[in-house]
């Protein structure tokens, strides 16, 4: 944050107040009004946060109006073609691409931290076989709390760094179990001999009977979404984890709120919402209808996968999931994919019809994921929790930035109070 001494002038009831300016390296000014209250006695107001930075951060920038989103400087289109997911999981933690050396540690770091305590298996267990995944990793995500004692401590760097590499590394495997647990087939162990994605893959559709052979193909294509998924600023999810960390919760605690919050369909539950409203469209002849309810005010439906609050432009990731789309359903076969040619002529007449492009909705994120997803072979109830794979090193890297930031406090919003005032109780006799 510079120290420019530029201020905005805020008149009240004839008062005036100076309030410091600050440039950030990109993106927008921001005005100061930490001292606001102090000093005029008046609280801003802006739910939803549309026009309120919550924090600094270095690590992930998003320009909404030209679509561009990169992080720790480096564009995601070409995080996406040239990085892997465990080499922009250390970009996303320790702000720089790795030497050869260090991501060999790193990878290796995370790789021998893969498997859950032997006894979590049980909570598993405890949940009903047709549980959404998404509750079952909130539980087991939240319990970590109550076996990984020695990574609690947020005040010691050590724990914070076991931590982070903990969650990074057991994710996949809580994601896949609670998906065998969900199907009625045993867990199968994660392996050391085996990439991040082809590992995943391998727990989810691997059978004890039989060696399962990753295909390469789907191997990257999973890399490639996990990657697209890893950060976004300070998303809804995100800010959780940021208000949750803000109390000294101990970090598995936290991420478990980001992953609750994560779930629902206006944000990463939005992918299983997607491939939902383009199945129960069906063919492009219902289009318009689908399109005129989107429009129609009086009706609560939203194109799914369709409109951001920061993206007024073409969500970068969506551009290059679509593309992964068309690829991974072409080398598997399957490029007439009647979900694909709905979503495609849906974009078209969507982006044609001057409700969204006035409104500036684009596709987002997950407009196109599930469609890969689903010819990978996932249900729809794994679209999110593998998002949640995905978004833990995001949320970790931002936890890991606000706990060692020397000015962070407790989070503690404000409010416009439009509530009854003062007044005495009335016994109930004389009600
Ligand atoms: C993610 O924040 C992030 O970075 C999130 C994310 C990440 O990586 O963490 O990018 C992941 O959550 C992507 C978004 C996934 N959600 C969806 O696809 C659900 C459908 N989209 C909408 O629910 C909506 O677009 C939001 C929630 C994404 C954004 O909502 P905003 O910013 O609060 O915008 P809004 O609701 O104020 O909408 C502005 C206008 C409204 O019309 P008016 O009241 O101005 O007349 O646009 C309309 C909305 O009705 N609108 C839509 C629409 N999205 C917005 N109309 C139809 N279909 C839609 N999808």
């Amino acid at each position: 944050m510079s120290d420019e001494k530029r201020v905005a002038k805020l008149e009240i009831d004839g008062k005036s107040y100076d309030l410091p300016i600050f440039s950030p390296t990109a993106g927008p000014d921001v005005i100061d009004i930490r001292k606001l209250y102090g000093t005029a006695g008046v609280f801003t107001y802006d739910p939803g946060f549309t026009s309120t930075a919550s924090c600094d951060s270095t690590i992930t920038f998003i320009d909404g109006d030209k679509g561009e989103l990169q992080h720790r400087g480096y564009p995601i289109d070409q995080l996406a073609e040239k990085s892997h997911f465990l080499e922009v999981c250390f970009l996303l933690l320790y702000g720089e691409l790795p030497s050869p050396a260090q991501l060999e540690d790193f990878e290796s770091r995370v790789t021998n931290h893969t498997m859950l305590h032997e006894q979590m298996q049980y909570f598993f267990r405890g949940f009903r076989r047709d549980a959404h995944p998404m509750a079952i990793m909130v539980g087991v995500v939240g319990a970590m709390s109550a076996f990984y004692h020695d990574s609690t401590d947020v005040r010691d760097e050590w724990q914070r760094e076991v931590a982070s590499i903990r969650m990074i590394a057991k994710m996949p495997t809580i994601a896949a179990w609670a998906f065998k647990y969900s199907i009625g087939q045993p867990f199968v162990y994660p392996r050391n001999d085996i990439d991040y994605a082809s590992n995943f893959l391998r727990m989810c559709f691997g059978v004890p009977t039989e060696d399962y052979q990753v295909n390469p193909i789907l191997s990257r294509a999973m890399d490639r979404i996990f990657t697209l998924h890893a950060d976004h600023e300070q998303n809804a999810s995100t800010s959780t984890v940021r208000l949750a960390s803000s109390s000294g919760a101990n970090p598995f605690a936290c991420i478990a709120a980001g992953i609750a919050c994560l779930w629902g369909p206006a944000h990463g539950g939005a992918n299983q919402a997607c491939l939902e409203m383009l199945r129960e469209i069906g063919t492009p002849d219902r289009i318009p209808e689908f399109i005129a309810r989107a429009k129609d005010k009086d009706d609560p439906f939203r194109l799914m996968g369709f409109g951001h609050r920061v993206y007024k432009n073409f969500d970068p990731r969506a551009k290059v999931m679509k593309q992964s789309a068309d690829e991974v359903l072409e080398l598997l076969g399957v490029e007439n994919n009647p979900t694909l040619q709905v979503a495609k002529e849906l974009e078209a007449q969507a982006l044609a019809d001057p409700y969204f492009s006035e409104k500036k909705l684009f596709p987002n994120v997950d407009f196109y994921s599930g469609i890969i997803l689903e010819a990978m072979g996932f249900p729809t109830s794994m679209f999110t929790p593998i998002f949640a794979v995905s978004r833990t090193v995001g949320w970790i890297s931002q936890w890991k930035e606000m706990i060692a930031d020397p000015q962070m406090k407790i989070g503690r919003p404000r409010q416009l109070y439009q509530g009854a005032t003062l007044r005495d109780y009335v016994d109930i006799e004389k009600r």
